[in-house]
């Protein structure tokens, strides 16, 4: 079964707006890393500040590779220009780690 990686990451408001942006922008570099699966920007409405950053991977190898790989490219802050890195929007950041013991997706149409 998959595992679920999810990024706990504490954001001061002000800089929520900067965040979904930086994220936006980013679209895209995940997706191709062998093994992926999902993944969720998810923002908080209650109970919690911290957005969560979900990814799904179909195995932790997977995931390993892909933290020692690519994702060092979805973290750079700045873009590929090369120049000084921006501070990063969250103040904070934990990583959880899952396996999925069970699913059910929606029964198709
Ligand atoms: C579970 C896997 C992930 C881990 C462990 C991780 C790690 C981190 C960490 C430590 C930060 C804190 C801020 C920083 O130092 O830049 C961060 C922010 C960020 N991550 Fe990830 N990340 C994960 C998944 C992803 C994915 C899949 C993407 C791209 C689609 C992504 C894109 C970003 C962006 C754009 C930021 C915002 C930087 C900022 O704070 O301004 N991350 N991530």
């Amino acid at each position: 079964m998959s595992v679920v990686k999810i990024n706990v990451l504490t954001v001061p408001a002000e800089q929520r707006e900067v965040l979904e942006k930086r994220f936006a922008s980013r679209a895209g570099t995940v997706e191709n890393s062998d093994g992926f699966e999902w993944f969720e920007l998810l923002r908080p409405t209650e109970g919690t500040d911290s957005y969560l950053v979900y990814t799904r991977w179909r195995d932790e190898e997977s995931f390993t590779a892909w933290m020692e790989g690519s994702m060092k490219a979805a973290h750079q802050g700045g873009g590929a220009e090369g120049g000084e890195r921006p501070r990063p929007a969250a103040s904070g950041s934990t990583l959880w780690s899952f396996e999925v013991v069970q699913q059910t997706p929606p029964r198709s149409a």
